[in-house]
């Protein structure tokens, strides 16, 4: 993994636009930001650069250039929990042609630039007319190498636009729904609205790259795991419903949820009430119980992993798909770019250990509820690396020192959940939620550990032997400790000049 390299000026905007943390945020929306922004650029430029900084609107559906007539029917790979369907004979590829460079995909690309105020429609037309002269010549060129020669783009936006439209057009051939609008992307796929029209319901569509194609052992588990998500039912878990291909890409289709996600909430709120914190932790902690209870790891449990209903039901995302997601092959299919963050991460994933266990959830379960009373991640970083060696080694800081609001008792878990030693923590989710209804219910948790051990004691050690001199000091005048030796040599001294008048009198 290595950290995003967005320009300073951009990463000062994400993090005050943010408020949630001072670090690069990895692998999240904001790698739609220009990198590198040229120097000079016209004022007009400048503003409607700010005002795209987050996220890609995408083309109108309905727009006969992004959603074309010629559709070519998806291949189902499988619905999740039956039997493998066969799927359409020859319908995988068709259906992208013509996407990648060429005119069709200038041309969507010019639509989307004007409509999202990068740059005027004069400014388009004069890029177009220029293309064409050039193209027309010795050296071909673009209308994409053209807006990034003119800095319209920077070459990283360009490729994000590019899998964006491309995501459109697949995710609008799949055969079945009717794509609404998008609903978000992460590091590595986006998500749409979409209406399932046969049963005449809202669902959600995870469109993942083609990247993920290329690898046959990444297929094979990905249609191993949505298969056994789909046994998952549990009222706090997004119900998988189908996966499948169009034309190279993979997609997901699973329960819409209408509402925000933990990390909104964090992000709106900078932290989050500790009762209602508890509350939703319980509710992850029972669905990762049923989970776990059914041979399941989720690996990748963060805040934007659990959504929230209108209703406040959280609902954990991304299980199995987040299994099939996180190994190897998907790094390396993702080779040099950040995937995920590092902030929940448990220790034995960073040692890359082969026994991954519900202690691992609980560790990411335990890093999200820190975050979520104290505002703070438990650990940061500049780097991913940085961030990763302070989960296997700094100590927690407990979080009711970061915030003296939380109670005893949710801090007691909290330390629990964060044990670097996966055998110090909860060893189930059974027991962690019988201790969460223990807090909610005002009572002490019973399978908590205590808060002290050895890696905090001797943190406590090293930490009082570089306390400043000045501390010490100042400590040892206050200190009530050392009056009773005050007294005693007082009284000595009053003794011992007694003495002397005594024999000086003689
Ligand atoms: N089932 C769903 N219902 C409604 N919205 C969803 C659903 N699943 C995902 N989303 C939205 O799509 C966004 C992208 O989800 P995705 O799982 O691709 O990435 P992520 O979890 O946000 O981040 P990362 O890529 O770092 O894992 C989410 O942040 C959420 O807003
Ligand atoms: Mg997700």
């Amino acid at each position: 993994m290595r950290p995003q390299t967005l320009a300073p000026r951009t990463l000062r905007k994400i993090r005050a636009s943010s408020g949630i943390d001072n670090q690069p945020r990895l692998g999240d929306s904001s790698q739609t930001l220009q990198r590198n922004p040229p120097r000079s650029l016209p004022t007009n430029r400048h503003r409607s650069e700010a005002a795209s900084t987050i996220g890609l609107a995408l083309p109108d559906p309905t727009d006969p250039i992004t959603n074309p007539a010629a559709r070519t029917p998806a291949k189902v790979v499988g619905i999740v929990g039956e039997p493998e369907s066969p799927g359409s004979p020859g319908s995988s590829n068709a259906g992208n042609e013509g996407s990648r460079g060429g005119s069709n995909f200038d041309t969507v690309l010019g639509k989307l630039v004007v409509e999202r105020g990068l740059m005027s429609n004069e400014e388009l037309d004069q890029c177009n007319s220029e293309q064409k002269t050039r193209s027309a010549g010795s050296a071909p060129v673009t209308l994409a190498e053209m807006l990034v020669e003119r800095e319209f783009l920077t070459k990283r936006q360009v490729e994000r636009l590019r899998g964006d439209i491309e995501a459109v057009k697949t995710s609008q051939q799949i055969p079945g729904f009717r794509i609404i609008r998008k609903l978000g992307a992460g590091a590595m796929a986006t998500v749409f609205l979409a209406k399932q029209v046969s049963l005449d319901r809202l669902v959600a569509i995870k469109v993942l790259p083609k990247k993920f194609s290329a690898n046959q052992n990444f297929i094979e588990r990905f249609v191993r795991e949505g298969r056994a998500a789909a046994k998952l039912s549990h009222n706090n878990i997004v119900a998988a419903y189908e996966i499948g291909q169009s034309g190279e890409h993979h997609f997901f289709v699973m329960e819409y949820v209408d509402g925000d996600t933990v990390y909104d909430r964090i992000v709106a709120r900078k932290r989050v009430p500790e009762r209602e914190a508890l509350e939703i932790i319980r509710q992850v902690a029972s669905a990762l119980q049923h989970a776990h209870e059914m041979g399941f790891v989720h690996r990748d449990i963060k805040p934007k992993n659990i959504m929230m209903t209108t209703g406040n039901v959280a609902k954990l995302a991304d299980l199995g798909l987040a299994r099939a997601m996180s190994d190897k092959e998907a790094a390396e299919a993702e080779s040099g770019r950040a995937y995920g963050t590092p902030y929940y991460i448990s220790p034995e994933q960073i040692r890359g250990s082969v026994n991954i266990g519900p202690p691992a959830d609980i560790y990411g379960l335990g890093a999200t509820f820190y975050h979520m009373v104290t505002g703070k991640l438990p650990f940061e970083g500049t780097t991913p690396s940085q961030v990763m060696h302070r989960h296997l080694k700094d100590p927690l800081v407990p979080p009711d020192h970061v915030n003296p609001k939380v109670s005893a008792g949710t801090a007691l878990i909290i330390e629990t959940m964060m044990k670097k030693d996966a055998r110090d923590r909860y060893q189930n989710a059974r027991d962690l939620v019988t201790d969460l209804e223990l807090v909610i219910a005002g009572k002490d948790p019973e399978h908590a550990k205590p808060a002290v051990d050895i890696a905090t004691i001797t943190s406590a050690i090293n930490t009082a032997a570089q306390e400043p001199v000045a501390i010490v000091r100042k400590e040892s005048t206050t200190s009530f400790a050392s009056l009773p030796a005050i007294l005693i040599m007082g009284a000595l001294a009053v003794g011992n000049l007694v003495l002397l008048v005594i024999v000086l009198l003689r």
